[in-house]
């Protein structure tokens, strides 16, 4: 029993003071329940709203590609400047040490990988998500694809019905098939399909009139980094895509391929959260790497 030594009375209880307001950083996360904010909030920095999400999942359709040839060696480096890893599970077990302590975005679907169709995904089981306290589930949606569109939308559907039980948000990653244009009637269609089956994140791809998409997009949306670009022109895509209304990147190759990954990151982060100028972040790039 608690000691009842000196129990004093309560007498601060300011009658007449409304309780103070919350305001919630996450764009459309304001009616959400307590434990989906909890989670939201270790992915998008409370302070900016915004994040820098270090994605390496790439080998679970390509193996090991480049730049991730050993995990151990260049992603962990980089660990300590994201705000976000975004991985397998396989990786995320063997590879990434637990005492990281940094909010997961965990690569969920699989089924099929670049030596056969892409997109014949199934979902891991949400028991597994929560053994290893992920912060968010990442689904690919492929719209627009004759065959497997309907099959990916589903994955999605499943995933915020399984996310839903646990307060675990969901992202809905928009894939891109060769047959789709990339421009913002498509990247704007695939986006706001992800938020209205349920997705709390999207991660889309930066395009011409990219703002349209982000406007219509109720939930934050992340852009990819896509193919290897020269450093500054990924840091100005970085910057168009934050001020055009993205709430973040979740970028791999334009990091991990970097000439030096560790100075990407950190000009990357400076890009999003301290609203530096491609220019600014350029001079920081080659600071840090120098
Ligand atoms: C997307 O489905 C992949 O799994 C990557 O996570 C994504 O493309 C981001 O990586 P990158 O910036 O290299 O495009």
């Amino acid at each position: 029993m608690a000691d009842l030594d000196d129990l004093r009375e309560g007498s601060n209880f300011e009658i007449g003071m409304a309780a103070g307001q919350q305001e919630y950083h996450v764009k459309g996360g304001a009616n959400l329940p307590w434990g989906m904010k909890d989670r939201l909030s270790r992915i998008f920095n409370p302070k900016t709203g915004r994040t820098v999400m270090l994605a390496f999942d790439h080998g679970f359709i390509m193996g090991p590609t480049s730049g991730l040839e050993r995990i151990d060696l260049s992603i962990i480096p980089l660990i300590e400047y994201a705000d976000c890893l975004m991985c397998t599970r396989g990786i995320l077990q063997s590879v990434i040490p637990p005492n990281t302590n940094k909010p997961i975005c965990l690569r969920s679907d699989a089924g099929t990988t670049i030596l056969t169709e892409l997109n014949d995904n199934v979902l891991i089981d949400i028991e597994d998500v929560i053994r290893m306290n992920v912060s968010a589930m990442a689904v690919m949606l492929s719209i627009g694809d004759p065959v497997f569109e309907a099959k990916t939308v589903a994955n999605l559907y499943k995933a915020v019905d399984m996310g839903s039980r646990y307060n675990i948000p969901v992202m809905g990653v928009t894939a891109v098939g060769k047959q789709m244009t990339r421009d913002a009637r498509y990247f704007g269609l695939a986006s706001r399909i992800c938020a209205e089956n349920g997705a709390n994140i999207v991660k889309t791809y930066y395009c011409e009139g990219f703002e349209k998409v982000a406007a219509a997009c109720p939930v934050p949306v992340v852009i990819a980094g896509g193919k290897k670009l020269p450093e500054k022109e990924a840091l100005e895509l970085c910057y168009k895509a934050i001020n055009d209304g993205a709430s973040g990147v979740d970028m791999g190759r334009n990091v991990f391929q970097s000439t030096s990954p560790a100075a990407m990151i950190q000009a990357v982060h400076a890009v999003v959260h301290n609203n530096l100028t491609p220019e600014q972040a350029y001079e920081l790039f080659k600071e840090a790497g120098s």
